[in-house]
């Protein structure tokens, strides 16, 4: 079984990027440590971080047939993007929507998320810590759908 986790914008700064909001870990240590999980599941592990919107829309076409699951952060591109969460709708791959921080503690306009409705879970405020805990709840759905 196979996921796909995208970062959006602005995610390749993470560890520089406002710390004391995204922590101190880089996204090179997010991947490596989902790399690391994804072989102890037993669970192949594709990551992808862009910047432009069209990029993540590419990316999220090419998983269509070699993918069981997207974990995708999507960046500041959550809370405007008819185009990605027309991707999801369109390739029809589940999906786990991420952010780092609490968005809902944060001003107004990162409250409203164009995937959230469409999402099998929304994990927020866990830190780095959220894709862990993606991860770990995707291989257990993986492991009961048995297909
Ligand atoms: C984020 C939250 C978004 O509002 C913001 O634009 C990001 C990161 C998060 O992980 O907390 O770039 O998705």
């Amino acid at each position: 079984k196979s996921i796909l986790m995208i970062n959006g914008p602005n995610l390749n700064l993470l560890g520089t990027r406002e710390p004391h909001i995204y922590g101190s870990e880089t996204l090179k240590d997010v991947e490596n440590s989902a790399q690391q999980q994804g072989s102890d599941l037993d669970l192949k592990i594709a990551t992808f971080q862009s910047n432009h919107e069209g990029h993540i829309i590419d990316r999220i076409h090419e998983a269509r047939g070699d993918c069981d699951y997207i974990i995708i952060n999507p960046g500041a591109l959550t809370h405007t993007s008819v185009g990605i969460r027309d991707a999801l709708g369109g390739v029809a791959i589940p999906f786990v929507e991420v952010h780092i921080s609490n968005v809902h503690s944060r001003e107004e306009f990162r409250h409203k998320s164009f995937l959230s409705d469409k999402a099998v879970a929304v994990i927020c405020g866990l830190g780095t810590y959220g894709y862990t805990a993606a991860i770990d709840f995707v291989a257990r759905k993986l492991a009961v759908k048995k297909d």
